[in-house]
């Protein structure tokens, strides 16, 4: 079962430039910053309630995210849903039939268990699974 929105991640070709929009105008507060290599993304989160917004900037253009920008321009980029057992819900995404990017979690920002979802399989949204370290 989904608990609930996680975040909404959107595509920015500079966080620097687009935390204009999301601290300064919109006035969220930036709770964390990281740089996932595996994910080729430099990310930030902000707080949005109990969720997030979190902008993802590429680290090169032969990365996801790089191609995204180039293919897409800046804009929304996944949703994510949190559990609280991701190796649970991945065998029941699987058995729904759901085709999954990642076979089994990955590590994400600030240390959670994420896997993605393909779009092909869920209505034109990647979806994203997260599963929080135990301290957040
Ligand atoms: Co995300």
């Amino acid at each position: 079962m989904f608990a609930r929105i996680d975040h909404i991640g959107v595509a920015v070709e500079s966080i620097d430039d687009a935390l204009a929009l999301y601290d300064e105008a919109y006035d969220m507060t930036l709770v964390h910053r990281e740089v996932v290599e595996e994910q080729g993304v430099e990310a930030v989160l902000l707080d949005v309630g109990e969720n997030h917004v979190e902008l993802l900037q590429p680290l090169g253009a032969d990365t996801p995210v790089g191609k995204f920008l180039a293919k897409k321009g800046p804009g929304m980029h996944h949703v994510a849903y949190q559990v609280t057992d991701i190796d649970a819900e991945l065998e029941r995404l699987r058995a729904a039939g759901i085709q999954l990017i990642d076979e089994t979690p990955r590590i994400g920002i600030r240390g959670s268990r994420v896997a993605f979802c393909h779009p092909r399989s869920t209505g034109g949204v990647l979806t994203e699974i997260v599963q929080p370290a135990e301290d957040h």
